[in-house]
């Protein structure tokens, strides 16, 4: 539950849409439940790609949160914050830069693809081809087990695995590992003790899982052992040095359903997004100059709901019982497509209603905004700060 940190973020380069609310954000909301949240800005990785847009990023950081908080996130639950209030970030970027073999880097698949797709930007940046690892450093610094993502962003958690292992392996490798190790052994006293070693030597002979996973477990419920222990002896377990930094996993989110006015997914580069801030009259706008089945070319042109992506919009906002009569009404041209639309804009407006007023309360209040981003900040701040403390150590940084 709560002992697994969860982390993501978002680049502030525009305003948030319904296909973020459903594919991003209500899940986050509901993750702060039931997980030790941080969620952030990414404002640094907003330049990698925009570094000579003049994008308003004063504006676009602000808006962004007040439309998370405006959608459900709660600052009480989870910490949120803006990257570059923490800059630990960056140096624990640089000091990451130091063991990350380039050839990693040129793999990264986003890394070719965001080229061709963006032709029209330069790309051939040292900072665009170190985003994923700014971004392992952005997970690794909270110690983070679950990073919420997307698909395209799974490679980035796979990349950040292997940045984190290999850190951990030139520099887990204390001198007097072993020796400490063995005395942090014995500080679980005598039955926990005699424990931890069957289950390592289990886990290290027959390389038996089950035997890791309840080493872990054991380790987890220990009172009397400093965190630098027990991270020691994570390691001692699996036969490796020290974790200092620790392998998250990709939290898949399932692809956003959420269609866009032409049927591909909802996107800013399609234009084809309704944003959270979307008046009721312009959403209405929208929705009637969506493109339907073009077979419906008069009102008695019977119409199938599979060639349109109305009938998409339906499948996420509608009730059987409107679904069915959408269906018949088009297959069977008794309704028209301004009429079978109507449900559609009422939901959506009905959805952004309460998500627009709480935006106004959250805009009439920006000094709340930004205390609510400082605190999160200081309080992200404290847990960047202690990791760095440990991978300076680590590194032998400690003069
Ligand atoms: N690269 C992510 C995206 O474009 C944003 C991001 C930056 C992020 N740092 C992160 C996501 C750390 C998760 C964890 O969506
Ligand atoms: Fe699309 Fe509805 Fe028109 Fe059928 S009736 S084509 S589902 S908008």
């Amino acid at each position: 539950m709560k002992d697994h940190r969860v982390l993501s973020g978002m680049r502030p380069t525009g305003q948030l849409h319904l296909g973020h609310y459903h594919g991003v954000l209500k899940n986050w909301i509901q993750l702060q439940n039931e997980y030790d949240s941080y969620y952030f800005v990414a404002d640094w990785h907003a330049f990698t790609t925009h570094y000579s847009d003049r994008i308003n990023l004063e504006e676009n950081v602000s808006d962004m949160v007040v439309d998370w908080l405006a959608t459900g996130l709660n600052p009480n639950t989870s910490t949120i914050f803006v990257q570059s209030k923490v800059p630990e970030h960056a140096e624990l970027h640089l000091l990451l830069s130091m063991t990350t073999p380039l050839s990693w880097l040129e793999r990264v698949p986003s890394y070719k693809d965001q080229q061709e797709k963006l032709k029209t930007k330069d790309l051939s940046t040292y900072g665009f081809l170190g985003y994923p690892l700014l971004q392992s450093a952005d997970i690794l610094i909270y110690k983070a087990g679950l990073v919420p993502v997307g698909e395209d962003q799974v490679a980035h958690v796979e990349f950040t695995r292997e940045v984190a292992r290999r850190f951990n392996f030139i520099y887990g490798r204390e001198a007097d590992f072993e020796e400490k190790a063995e005395a942090a052994v014995t500080k679980m006293g005598k039955k926990q003790s005699k424990l931890y070693r069957a289950l390592r030597k289990s886990y290290q002979e027959t390389g038996d899982d089950e035997s890791l996973v309840k080493a872990k477990a054991l380790l987890g419920e220990q009172q009397n052992i400093t965190l630098g222990d027990r991270e020691r002896l994570l390691g001692y377990a699996e036969g490796l040095g020290k974790i200092i930094l620790t392998e998250p996993e990709a939290l898949l989110t399932k692809a956003s359903k959420m269609p866009g006015l032409d049927g591909q997914k909802m996107s800013k580069s399609y234009n084809n997004m309704i944003s959270l801030r979307q008046e009721p009259e312009s959403v209405k706008q929208k929705i009637n100059r969506m493109p339907t089945d073009p077979a419906r070319v008069k009102l008695t042109d019977p119409g199938d709901p599979k060639k349109c992506p109305v009938s998409q919009l339906h499948q996420i906002y509608s009730s059987e019982e409107t679904l069915k009569w959408v269906n018949e009404g088009c297959t069977k041209a008794k309704i028209g497509c301004i009429e079978c639309k109507m449900p559609v804009i009422e939901a959506i407006n009905a959805e952004l209603e309460p998500i627009q007023e709480n935006i106004a309360k959250y805009q009439s209040n920006p000094n709340l905004i930004q205390e609510i981003i400082f605190e999160g900040s200081e309080s992200a701040r404290a847990v960047a700060r202690s990791t760095m403390e440990e991978v300076r150590d680590a590194m032998g940084i400690t003069y």
